[in-house]
């Protein structure tokens, strides 16, 4: 694991995003994973302003609510679009669909779909109970795109974004920690104090399911980018 301190959340979206274009430059993506949540708001803004080429690299996401449509703004097909795709093109993007009245099936496209194009570059943002993607505590590391039970502690993070606490799905289709782990290369990035803990076990603490993101510890490249207070406890 390479760790990169920054003084703050755009330094460190700036260094992600130095790391993204060069491999872009370079021939290196094809397929490009994206997350979802604060974290990456700040590298989609520097993104739509860097004259990099996106229009030959497809994106696959982690993660979406089950029982949200592309079009409702709580979803994670509408943050992408909103902040990212409108902005900037690509060549094809993927995410879980939200409305699949089949869970099993939609698993099982979805990993046809990341076996089709295999991630060069992943990102990912951390919960603060140490979740990637959806993979709440106690995940197997062999998961492959599965239907989450949201814990309360992530419905609770997530509910500044809906009106109504009720509003907040229950459920979610989410890439496993295993298919997260396929990519290439992974860049982690966690600001603030809320996510202190969650990075103490990811980088310090025994790789096991109680910290989904320990699992990278066993991954051959990855960088962790974190301001000053996400790395106060290391
Ligand atoms: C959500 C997402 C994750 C994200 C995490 C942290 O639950 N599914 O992909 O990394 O929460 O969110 P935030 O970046 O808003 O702190």
């Amino acid at each position: 694991m390479q760790l990169i301190k920054v003084e703050d959340k755009l330094a460190g979206s700036l260094e992600g995003l130095k790391i993204i274009e060069t491999a872009i430059k370079n021939g290196e993506v094809k397929t490009l994973g994206l997350a979802t949540g604060s974290t990456p708001e700040t590298l989609y803004a520097e993104f739509i302003k860097s004259d990099v080429d996106t229009s030959g690299i497809t994106t696959v996401n982690l993660d979406e609510y089950v029982g949200l449509a592309a079009d409702d703004p709580n979803s994670y097909h509408y943050y992408m679009n909103d902040l990212l795709f409108s902005k900037k093109q690509f060549k094809e993007s993927f995410l879980p669909d939200g409305l699949a009245e089949d869970a099993e099936a939609e698993c099982a496209r979805y990993e046809d779909i990341l076996k089709a194009h295999p991630v060069d570059i992943q990102i990912l943002g951390i919960g603060t109970n140490g979740h990637i993607g959806f993979n709440e505590p106690g995940t197997a590391f062999d998961s492959l795109t599965h239907k989450v039970v949201l814990t309360e502690s992530t419905r609770e993070a997530n509910k500044i974004y809906f009106e109504k606490e009720e509003d907040v799905p229950t459920h979610a289709y989410s890439m496993g920690i295993k298919s997260i782990m396929n990519a290439k290369e992974i860049i982690l990035f966690a600001f603030g104090k809320s996510k202190a803990e969650a990075i103490k076990a990811t980088v310090n603490g025994p790789v096991d399911v109680a910290c989904p993101a320990s699992a990278l510890q066993n991954h051959p490249n990855v960088t962790i980018i974190v301001d000053n207070e996400a790395a106060s406890l290391l």
